[in-house]
């Protein structure tokens, strides 16, 4: 069974079987893998109960993620899981003084959703779309909706500064400054920051264990996937409401109106209720694999590169970096900041961290390079390589390139397969495409 925190761009649920197949070839029985970009850890939790799994990604959430479903946990662990722990007097604490300091907004958009009902255009809609499109967020009070009134002075530069110089500052309110309107309702924020400060609190007060804080966090993480009101399943474009005629004749409007529908139910949805389902099928489903298991949140090359890799002999590394200038830092922005929690700089319509890290496999100019560093690496430490890689117009490398870099350094123990599949093209035209993907193995020989 398979754990999802993140609906992943790349995710390869649908190639998991000749990823496995792949990997069993070259790995002795027991034996040991790293996934070296781990993203939505799909791939490695598909492997944990035949090997010894570790996985790796640059970014945090990613990290979080792959320690609550790929390190081991013990029984007692899962047992101790708690959600009064987690909706108890810490969370209480905060969620009053964020519910106090935003009522206005709050009363006003439990107005706007309720009124609204099931008639997604009209007077009572563009209400809220007037809201909607109004909202106060970090550094940006001016030109807000009237309901902000009372509150826009929370939103000021000065008051963002404040919290910028101490994160830890009560209330936690990163989400309700930054992260309102377009892409979570108010609500939802004062619930997401009112969670992250209970399970933190409940950390700095020794009441939970650094491990059983990942395995919380990572439950919100997959609260904000469901949730975010974006173009496709990412955070990359906050979305839109498109107008529609008043009479509804409009080429386009039975599409949006499908969106908007969409938006209010998203809009509507109780991230407690989420956070619940998500807490529940993990404690029904953790499987623990190898005690051994461990997640690592560095680039690659750090990892490989030091000493103390070498000596965890692990066997095989798949390799699934990414293939188009679609850069995951900005892709998933708003997990990694509910991650680092530090009231980052912020730019664009997105709000996007202007810190964003920017992968070599991502830039043309750069990627072929870094691929060549990455085969050298793999080599230095004995790996296997097996390597997944897509055939599309917005791929950065070709196969060719990639297997001749292989071949530098793998001669002819390299072998390429083709396995094509239909996959969701994110917001784009067509919807679905089919992906020519290939699976290159790189055997390892002394
Ligand atoms: C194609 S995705 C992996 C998808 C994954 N196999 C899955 O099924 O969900 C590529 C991942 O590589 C990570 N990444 C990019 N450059 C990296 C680097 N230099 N070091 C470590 N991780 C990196 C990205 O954050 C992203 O999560």
């Amino acid at each position: 069974m398979i754990n999802i925190m993140l609906r992943y761009l790349g995710i390869k649920t649908k190639l998991l079987e000749p990823i496995k197949i792949a990997i069993d070839n070259v790995t002795p029985q027991k034996g040991s893998v790293i996934d070296l970009f781990g993203g939505s850890n799909t791939v490695a939790q598909n492997l944990m109960n035949d090997y010894t799994v570790y996985t790796n990604d640059y970014q945090a959430y990613s990290y979080i993620a792959a320690k609550a479903l790929i390190e081991y946990h013990s029984t007692d662990v899962i047992n101790c899981l708690s959600l009064e722990n987690v909706f108890g007097k810490y969370y209480e604490e905060n969620k009053a003084e964020l519910t106090r300091r935003f009522s206005t907004p709050l009363v006003a958009e439990k107005k706007f959703l309720a009124d609204i009902g099931d008639v997604y255009y009209g007077e009572t809609f563009d209400k809220f779309t007037d809201y909607f499109d109004h909202s106060a967020y970090a550094g940006h009070p001016e030109n807000a909706h009237h309901v902000f009134d009372d509150c826009v002075s929370y939103y000021s530069s000065t008051e963002i500064k404040k919290y910028r110089e101490d994160s830890k500052l009560f209330p936690y309110s990163l989400f309700t400054l930054y992260y309102g309107n377009p892409y979570f309702s108010i609500h939802q924020c004062v619930e997401i920051d009112s969670i992250k400060y209970s399970i933190d609190k409940l950390l700095e007060c020794g009441e939970i264990s650094e491990e059983e804080h990942s395995i919380y966090l990572s439950f919100l993480i997959y609260c904000l996937n469901l949730i975010v009101i974006s173009v496709g399943d990412h955070f990359a474009q906050p979305q839109k409401i498109k107008p529609v005629k008043a009479d509804l004749s409009g080429e386009r409007d039975s599409i949006n109106l499908r969106e908007r529908k969409k938006i209010i139910g998203k809009k509507r949805t109780l991230v407690q209720e989420l956070y619940k389902e998500k807490f529940e099928e993990y404690k029904a489903n953790y499987i623990a694999g190898n005690i051994a298991n461990r997640a690592f949140n560095l680039d690659y090359k750090i990892l490989l590169s030091d000493p103390t890799f070498k000596a965890l002999n692990i066997n095989t590394a798949y390799i699934d970096p990414p293939y188009t200038n679609a850069h995951y830092s900005r892709f998933y922005h708003i997990p990694e900041t509910l991650v680092k929690y530090d009231y980052p700089e912020i730019e664009y319509f997105g709000r996007y961290r202007t810190d964003r890290y920017q992968s070599g496999f991502c830039i043309k100019s750069q990627a072929l390079e870094e691929f060549r560093t990455l085969l050298r690496l793999c080599k230095e430490n004995s790996l296997h390589a097996v390597i997944s890689y897509s055939d599309t117009a917005q791929c950065i490398l070709t196969i060719e390139d990639i297997t001749s870099v292989c071949q530098e350094y793998y001669y002819n123990n390299v072998v390429i397969e083709n396995v094509a599949h239909m996959y969701r093209n994110f917001g784009q035209k067509p919807n679905r495409v089919l992906a020519k993907e290939y699976i290159i193995t790189c055997k390892y020989k002394e």
